[in-house]
This record gives C-alpha cells, structure tokens and sequence, in this order.
C-alpha cells in the first residue's frame, strides 16, 4: 500500500475528489525486475505457463513504470528514475502531476495515452488471466491506476478535460535526464465553449473500458480474477459518462480538439471524431447495464453510420488501428459485444453478422493483399503512409485484433480463422526477430534488441548547467546509453527491412505509450492460447551485427541515406558529413517537431 501524488497542500489545491489514494493490489514483496537480456536465447521446451511470455509481459509493463512523470512512490521499481515535474498543473491551480510521459521526451499528451489505457483495459478483459499466470496482476492494477487517477486529475469538472501538459517546442530542444526539465510547462484545456469531442470521447473510452475490467464485466472465457473492485469501477463509470455527455453535448458542438487547444496539433492531431464517438459508446454499452447499455449501443451504432466509418474497412481504404483512428476496433468491439450480450443489441440492426462481414472483409483484404496494404519482403505488414514512420505499430494492431476476432470464435468459417491466426503470428514473429535483421524490436529481451531507443530519459545525457543544449551528435553522446529502457518496442525498420538502430532516428528507434500497447496485448494472448516461445528464443545472438545495415537510413529523423544524384563520391561524403553533424543537430531536433506534425495518419 502506498500513496500515490504529492502533498496534502497540492491536493487541496485540486478541485478533483480523488476516488482513493490506495493502490488496490499489493505488489510482490520481492518486485518483479527485467532479466539479463540474455534470457531471450533460452528456449522454455513446453514449460506452462510459458515463462518467456511471462517474462515479456512482465518487461512490456516495466516499460511504462520507466515512463512514469510526478512523485515516485517508494516501491518504485526503476532505480534509476527520479520524482519529476512536480509543479503541473501549478499554472492553472490545479494539481497535474503524475500520469506517464508519452514517448521519448517529457510531454504529457492525454489522446494517446487514453487509447493506450483503453487498448490495454480492452486486453485485460478479454485475455486477462494470463496477468495471473505470469503473476503480473499486481503490476497491470498499478500501471492501469498511474494512469487512470491521472485522467481523474485532468478532467476536474463534468466539461474540463486537460489534454497536454508541456509544450512539444520547448521539451523538443531538451535532451536531458528526468531531474531538470525545462519549463514553464503548460497545462492545455477543453471544456465547454472550446471543446474537444474526439479527445473528450478516448478519455470516455479508456475509463469506461477500464470500468468494465475492474467491475469484471467479461469478453472472454480468460478475465484475469484479481482486478475486482467496484467502488473503482464506478468511479471510472461516472467520468466515463460524463466525458461522454461532454462531447457529445458541448454548447460548442463537436469538433477535434486541436481546434481548441493548436499546440496539440504538433504531435497528435486527431483526423476526425466519430470513431472516439463510436469506441466510447460501445465501450460504455459493455460497461453499464439495460437499459443503459442498448441506448448506449444504438449511439454506437448511429455514430458508425453518421461518420461513413464503414468505407474505413472496405479494401483499398482499410484504415489502421492506431491512436487516432479507432474503426477497424469498433468492428471488432462490437462483434465481441453482439456476441457476448444478445439483449444488449437486440432491437438493433447492426447485428452480429453485420459486424463479422465488416471485420472479415477488412481483415480478408489485409491477408489477401487485395487492398492497399502490402508485406516488405521480409514479410511485415505496411499501410503507405501509415506505416513509414513507427512501421510495427499498424502491424502490430492488425495482429492483436486478428488474434482477439479468432480466439473469440468470432469468424464465419474455420478457413478464415486459421488464415487469420497464421497471419497474425507471422506478425508477431516479425517483430519479434524473424526479419532480415534478426532483431526483436523490445528493448531489453535479448542480446540482439535495440541499443539505442530514442528516449531522453534512458540516454543519460547531462546538459550543461541550465542549457536545453542536446549533444552535437545524439548517436554519439553518450556512447553507450545510460539505462536499459526495457520493454520499450521501437518505432521500427523501413519499407527495405532495413534497421540502423541510430539514436537520433526518432522514425526508426523512438518508443512511446501506444506502441508498447498492442504487444502487451498479444503476449497475453500468446499466454492464454498457450503458443509456443517468442520467437526470438530461436534468434542467434550477434546475428544483427553481420547484417547490420551500413550507411544511413533516409526518413523523416535523417536524410543522409537519401540519393543525391549528380555529384561525385566526395560531394556525397561532403554533403553526407554536413547533413549528419548538421543535420543531427538540426534534423534530428527541429524536425523531431516537424516530424509530430506528421505522425498523425489518415484518419
Ligand atoms: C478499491 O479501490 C478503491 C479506490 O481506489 C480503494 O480505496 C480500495 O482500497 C480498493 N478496495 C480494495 C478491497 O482493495
Ligand atoms: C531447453 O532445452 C535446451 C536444449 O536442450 C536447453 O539448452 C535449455 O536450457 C532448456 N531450457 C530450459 C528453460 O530448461
Ligand atoms: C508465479 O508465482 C508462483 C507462486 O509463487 C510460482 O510458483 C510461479 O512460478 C510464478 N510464475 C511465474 C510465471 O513467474
Ligand atoms: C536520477 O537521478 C540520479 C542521481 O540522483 C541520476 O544519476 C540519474 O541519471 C537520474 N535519472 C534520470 C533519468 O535522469
Ligand atoms: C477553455 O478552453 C480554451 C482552449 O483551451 C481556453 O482558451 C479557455 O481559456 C478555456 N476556458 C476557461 C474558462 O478556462
Ligand atoms: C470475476 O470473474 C471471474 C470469472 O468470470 C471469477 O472467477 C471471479 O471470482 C470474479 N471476481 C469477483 C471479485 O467477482
Ligand atoms: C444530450 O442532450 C440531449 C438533448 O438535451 C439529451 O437528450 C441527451 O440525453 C444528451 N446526451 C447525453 C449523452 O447526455
Ligand atoms: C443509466 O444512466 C443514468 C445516467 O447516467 C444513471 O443515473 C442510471 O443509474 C443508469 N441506470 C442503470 C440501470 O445503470
Ligand atoms: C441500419 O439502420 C441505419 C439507420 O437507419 C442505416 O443507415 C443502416 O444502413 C442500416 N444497416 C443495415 C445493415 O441495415
Ligand atoms: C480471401 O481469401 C480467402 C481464401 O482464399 C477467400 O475465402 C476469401 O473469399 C477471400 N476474400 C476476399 C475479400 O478476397
Ligand atoms: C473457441 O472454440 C474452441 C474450440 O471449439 C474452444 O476450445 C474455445 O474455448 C472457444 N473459445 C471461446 C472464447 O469461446
Ligand atoms: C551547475 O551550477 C551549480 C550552481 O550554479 C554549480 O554549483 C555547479 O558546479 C554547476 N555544475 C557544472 C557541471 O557546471
């Protein structure tokens, strides 16, 4: 037991009543810590529960106790983790401290972080017992509660919801440890006049997702049996509901929250908001009971069809699962729901077979290769556009919900089912060391992991005093990161297959809340359906370093790889010199911001 957040006098400042201060599962008296990386090479030879799973699952959800932004407590696990960013929320009298940094530096972004907690409460209810099995519950209730008590904080009234604290600009120059991040860092709002419906409708989602887990509403056969705890469940329910009103009620109507709050835009610019709409109606039909739950399906239903969301799934269009675009999971939400609770959509037309000829003509388009998504030779699943910057994620998405349609039993033929699952584990597999690299893209589960995530917390970089300098060469200074960043998986290779693991390559080697998220999911399901190891137990240590690409990649972080035709060997050593001392320092900083600008996708 232990308390979480700052002092009584930050507290009172609070006009939030926080539902309780107290973690509700004990953890472990002797904490669960990474292994050496080395553990990755040991095949497991049928020991159940599979114990390479549980080891991964166990550092996927390390990695976000490293990301963790406010007061430590004092079973903080990561000791080389320090209190940090104390005063958020101080600009506007409020206490925001707390909550998880977002990806490889120090700002606070409510959107992806809501999709996270709701991709990972969604996990838990349908493959929730393998937390049990890898002894991991514990961990999952106190990962969930940083961030959940967190959003409690940011949504301080029925129409208030903060959705940044820091500025992307200022933190961007910064490349420092976790003991003197640059201020002043702002706190951005919605609320009533100024509203946001997509951001307000994802904080909905996650806490009406997270209701249904600790109020042990079940998808699935495998819930996880610890989590149970209804007076937590109903206080996630009523922001949940609230949320919900708020974005669809605003007296200022509907319209994505970067039309309020801009600085948003830079990294997270959401593409539309009928999908959040439709993801927090459903999520809110599983969490609350008729005739709430009908009423809240009906919306569901209504926002499906209001936002054209079905052309999203139709080859040639088939969207991403992924931070900002929700729909490929509204279909397969919704068959879980129409399958798990008849009366909850009787009435309705969107039937069970509606959402399984939605989900399967998706999904047969991904598997098919008769949409607009293909495989690198390699065999990783790309969406262009999507997928050229942080490549695993939309690939890792499509596997999670192809595992989850298919274990549910969900798909019309057997034909299907198999094809999907085959599909699904040769994603998996992909990510997990079977590529052309023979890297596992988790940091810390194997000789063979990325070095050098981009992260300025792991990299142990000291600034000069008060400077927001970054090194002259991120790849370089320090030369060995200071800290494992475990479980943190990396943006990914290109299009080529191809991985540099290059600190400055944010395209390639940054991490964040939201790509962690769907592995943890899959290595749940992988304990549940009882696979076989990771792959990468089969992975040759050293392999990446015999084909360990030479030269530079060509992406938005770095653009010494990319041709430059018309000059001689030694204009491109001059430019290629230039560009990367330069270039890394401009590049690899100032177009980090450009970058963000970019990272949101379709739609
Ligand atoms: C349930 O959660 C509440 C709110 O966080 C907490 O105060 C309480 O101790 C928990 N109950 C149990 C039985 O652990
Ligand atoms: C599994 O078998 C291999 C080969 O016999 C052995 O090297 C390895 O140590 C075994 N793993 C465990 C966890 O016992
Ligand atoms: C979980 O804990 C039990 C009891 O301490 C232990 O026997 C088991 O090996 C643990 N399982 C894992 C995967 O760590
Ligand atoms: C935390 O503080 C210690 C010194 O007290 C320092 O060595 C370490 O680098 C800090 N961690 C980070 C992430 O900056
Ligand atoms: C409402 O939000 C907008 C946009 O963030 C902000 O400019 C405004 O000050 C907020 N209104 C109140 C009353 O705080
Ligand atoms: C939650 O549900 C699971 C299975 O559905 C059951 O085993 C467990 O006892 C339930 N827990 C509580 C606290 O109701
Ligand atoms: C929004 O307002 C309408 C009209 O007042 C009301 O019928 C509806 O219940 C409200 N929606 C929510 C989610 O509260
Ligand atoms: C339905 O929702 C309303 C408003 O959110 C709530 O007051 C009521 O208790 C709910 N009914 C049920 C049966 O949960
Ligand atoms: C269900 O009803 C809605 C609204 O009336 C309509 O737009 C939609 O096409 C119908 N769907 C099916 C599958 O009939
Ligand atoms: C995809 O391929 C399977 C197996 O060949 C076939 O049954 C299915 O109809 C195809 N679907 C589409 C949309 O092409
Ligand atoms: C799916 O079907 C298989 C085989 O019939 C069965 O073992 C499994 O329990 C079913 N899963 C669910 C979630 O119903
Ligand atoms: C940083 O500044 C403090 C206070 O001004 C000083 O004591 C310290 O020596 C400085 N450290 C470095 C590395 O310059």
């Amino acid at each position: 037991m232990r308390m979480l957040f700052v002092s009584a006098p930050a507290l009172a400042l609070s006009l939030v009543t926080l539902p309780g201060v107290l973690a509700q599962l004990a953890l472990p008296d002797s904490p669960y810590e990474p292994p050496d990386p080395s553990a990755g090479t040991q095949p497991s030879n049928g020991t159940a529960p599979n114990p390479q799973w549980s080891t991964l699952l166990g550092n996927l959800l390390y990695f976000y106790d490293e990301q963790r932004s406010g007061k430590l407590p004092s079973n903080e696990r990561v000791s080389w983790r320090n209190d940090s960013a104390l005063d958020d929320g101080s600009d506007v009298g409020l206490d925001l401290s707390g909550g998880y940094y977002d990806a490889g530096d120090y700002v606070k972004y409510t959107f992806p972080l809501s999709y996270t907690l709701m991709s990972i409460c969604w996990g838990a209810l349908d493959s929730g017992r393998a937390y049990d099995l890898a002894n991991q519950t514990a961990y999952l209730d106190d990962m969930l509660r940083w961030g959940l008590d967190w959003l409690v904080k940011a949504h301080p009234s029925p129409n208030t919801l903060f959705v940044q604290v820091g500025d992307g600009n200022l933190d961007n120059a910064y490349w420092g440890g976790d003991r003197s991040i640059p201020g002043p860092r702002t706190s951005y709002q919605i609320n009533n006049t100024s509203p946001g419906t997509d951001a307000a409708a994802q904080a909905s989602a996650a806490f009406a997702a997270c209701s249904s887990l600790y109020s042990n509403r079940t998808l699935a056969s495998s819930s996880t049996s610890g989590l149970a705890n209804t007076t937590y469940a109903s206080t996630l329910q009523n922001h949940a509901r609230q949320l919900y009103e708020f974005a669809t009620n605003a007296s200022g109507g509907m319209q994505t929250y970067q039309t309020a709050v801009p600085q948003s835009a830079d990294a997270y610019a959401s593409s539309g908001y009928f999908d959040e709409l439709a993801i927090a109606a459903l999520f809110l039909a599983l969490a609350e009971t008729n005739p709430n739950a009908t009423s809240y399906y009906a919306d569901a239903v209504k926002w499906y069809y209001s936002g054209n969301l079905g052309q999203q799934l139709q080859a040639g269009d088939e969207t991403v699962f992924n931070w900002d675009s929700k729909t490929p999971g509204i279909a397969v939400l919704a068959a879980q729901i129409a399958s798990a609770y008849p009366d909850v959509v009787s009435g309705s037309n969107a039937t069970l077979q509606v959402w399984q000829a939605a989900v399967e003509g998706y999904f047969d388009a991904i598997t098919n290769g008769t949409g607009r998504s293909h495989l690198t030779d390699g065999g990783l699943l790309l969406f262009p556009g999507d997928s050229d910057e942080a490549s695993l994620n939309p690939a890792l998405n499509v596997a999670m919900l192809m595992i989850r349609y298919a274990s549910a039993n969900l798909t019309t033929s057997h034909d299907a089912n198999d094809r999907y699952t085959t599909f699904a584990q040769n994603q998996l597999d992909y990510v997990l060391g079977k590529n052309p690299m023979s890297v596992p893209y988790v940091v810390g589960t194997h000789p063979n992991s990325p070095a050098n995530p981009h992260s300025a917390l792991a990299t142990g970089y000291a600034p000069p005093n008060g400077s927001l300098s970054a090194p002259d060469d991120l790849d370089t200074v320090p030369a060995k990161e200071a800290y494992v960043l475990y479980g943190g998986v990396v943006g990914g290779p290109d299009a080529n297959d191809r991985f540099w693991d290059l600190r400055s390559d944010w395209v390639e080697n940054e991490v964040a809340l939201d790509y962690t998220a769907p592995l943890l999911t899959l290595a749940a399901q992988a304990l549940v359906r009882v696979a076989g190891d990771p792959y990468y137990t089969q992975v040759k240590a050293g392999a990446y370093d015999a084909v360990r690409p030479s030269g530079f990649p060509c992406d938005a972080a770095i653009q010494t790889g990319c041709k430059h035709s018309g000059l001689s060997t030694g204009g491109k050593i001059a430019v290629g010199v230039v560009v990367s001392v330069v270039g890394l320092i401009v590049i690899g900083l100032g177009a980090y911001w450009v970058w963000r600008t970019r990272r949101n996708s379709r739609y």
